[in-house]
């Protein structure tokens, strides 16, 4: 390997993240409310082979094992999120003690093992109960989410220091109000622009109540970028990337930067003023300390009429003869570097840390052992991207792998694994794969031996 991790510098932070549903299981619990997660993988048809993240990996009772582990794999960084209806099982009002009980063991073996806590606030689990009064397209949800927020800093603040506000919005709106595809299940443009507008309060929101209540904090949001570019150079493709990068790359991003939507590029989301209130697009804007990026993949883009609203569609990897993962994304190391460049341009971002990037592969275990090279070559090279950006100036301060643990990947169930660790998720037994030695290997702290 050319690169080592001191190329990085001393404080680069080496990290990996999880999310509560698909890691946590326990999801009822010690007085856990349900979330729209627990409701949507019941519902049929919804998630790969009728999978449900009910036990998942089973964290809530295996976390000091799995963070004991990650110790082993000398990882000092953990970004995990907490599930809103563990410690608030009516989204708002009275908590859940024995919730609040589980994050505390966990963030405390933590800071015992030398390992730092970086907490996501919201990781797509709202509670069923908000759900039912319409969730994030229903305006209240800005005070709900107000008061969980204020919940978390409250209880976890004097040991947590590194917050991410909401993950990937532009995902669970998307997927979630939209497409349908995600829980909550729910379909169209007004759900996806009511949701959107009021996720994007939220992020501000988020990181003003945190600053108020702690202002020790480093406050951070998530977002998904994916680096895309046109099938071909005809104009009608180009213009069909503009818009797709419009929604998927700057929708979240641009308004938290006081830039307002991107509406110029996509007519579209002109509608959006239906659910904008006077004062609203100052409200939008926060200074956060950093952002999250979370880049896995490239997309082609091409131009497509029968396409409502954006006109255009995404090329899937198995159509293009080149390397993909088990999720059908392409193997693009330099999507990683393209995307930080991006980010790293925009003049109000003051330091970009990439808080998820990792394959999907069909890994086998044999005889206790898991070889996968395949990982292990994507996350050399897209590191080294990293690298390369951070040569050239971008203010990238951290990496975190998506992820520790095999785990519950959303609408395709169990069968996407992403882990640096295998789960037999019959014994819930853990094995070190080949890549999450290499990568331990590869963040290890120097041995410092002293002269004689
Ligand atoms: C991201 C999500 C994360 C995981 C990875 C593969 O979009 O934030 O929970 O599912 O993709």
């Amino acid at each position: 390997m050319l690169f080592t991790k001191e190329d990085f510098g001393d404080d680069f932070k080496w990290g990996v993240s999880t999310a509560a549903y698909q890691i946590e299981g326990a999801h009822n619990a010690d007085g856990k409310g349900l979330s729209v997660w627990d409701v949507f993988s019941r519902q049929k048809k919804k998630i790969n082979s009728g999978h449900h993240g009910e036990t998942a990996c089973d964290f809530y009772h295996n976390y000091a094992e799995d963070i004991a582990l990650m110790y082993s794999m000398n990882i000092a960084h953990y970004r995990f999120s907490i599930s809103w209806s563990r410690i608030l099982p009516q989204g708002m009002g009275a908590i859940n003690y024995k919730g609040v009980d589980f994050y505390n063991r966990v963030i405390d073996f933590c800071l015992e093992l030398g390992i730092e806590p970086w907490i996501t606030i919201y990781h797509w689990d709202l509670p069923q109960v908000l759900q039912q009064k319409g969730g994030w397209v229903n305006r209240d949800v800005v005070q709900w989410f107000g008061y969980f927020t204020e919940c978390c800093i409250k209880l976890f603040g004097d040991r947590v220091k590194k917050w991410m506000v909401l993950n990937e919005p532009m995902v669970f709106t998307g997927a979630g109000y939209f497409l349908g595809v995600h829980a909550p299940g729910k379909k169209g443009l007004a759900n996806f622009l009511a949701a959107l507008h009021h996720a994007a309060l939220c992020q501000a929101e988020g990181g003003r109540i945190i600053k108020t209540l702690r202002s020790d904090c480093i406050i951070g949001t998530t977002i998904s970028y994916t680096h895309l570019e046109p099938l071909t150079n005809r104009h009608k493709d180009i213009a069909a990337t503009v818009k797709v990068d419009a929604l998927l790359n700057r929708l979240f991003v641009e308004p938290l930067l006081g830039l307002g939507y991107p509406t110029n590029d996509v007519k579209i989301l002109e509608r959006i003023e239906r659910f904008m209130y006077p004062g609203d697009e100052a409200k939008l804007a926060f200074d956060m300390d950093f952002i999250g990026l979370q880049n896995y993949t490239r997309e082609i883009v091409s131009h497509a009429a029968f396409m409502p609203f954006v006109r255009a569609k995404l090329i899937k990897a198995n159509q293009r003869n080149v390397p993909f993962t088990t999720m059908n994304w392409e193997v693009y190391p330099a999507s990683i570097y393209e995307a930080l460049k991006r980010l790293g341009s925009y003049k109000g971002i003051k330091e970009i840390i990439v808080t998820e990037n990792g394959a999907a592969f069909n890994d086998e275990c044999i005889k206790n052992t898991i070889h996968d090279e395949l990982r292990i070559n994507y996350l050399k090279n897209y590191i080294q991207q990293v690298l390369r950006a951070k040569q050239e100036g971008v203010n990238v301060t951290g990496y975190f792998v998506w992820t520790l643990l095999d785990n519950f990947e959303w609408a395709e169930g169990f069968h996407p694994r992403f882990g640096l660790v295998y789960v037999d998720f019959d014994t819930q037994q853990r094995i070190i794969k080949s890549s999450g030695k290499w990568y331990s290997d590869f963040i290890r702290k120097p041995v410092i031996v002293p002269l004689p």
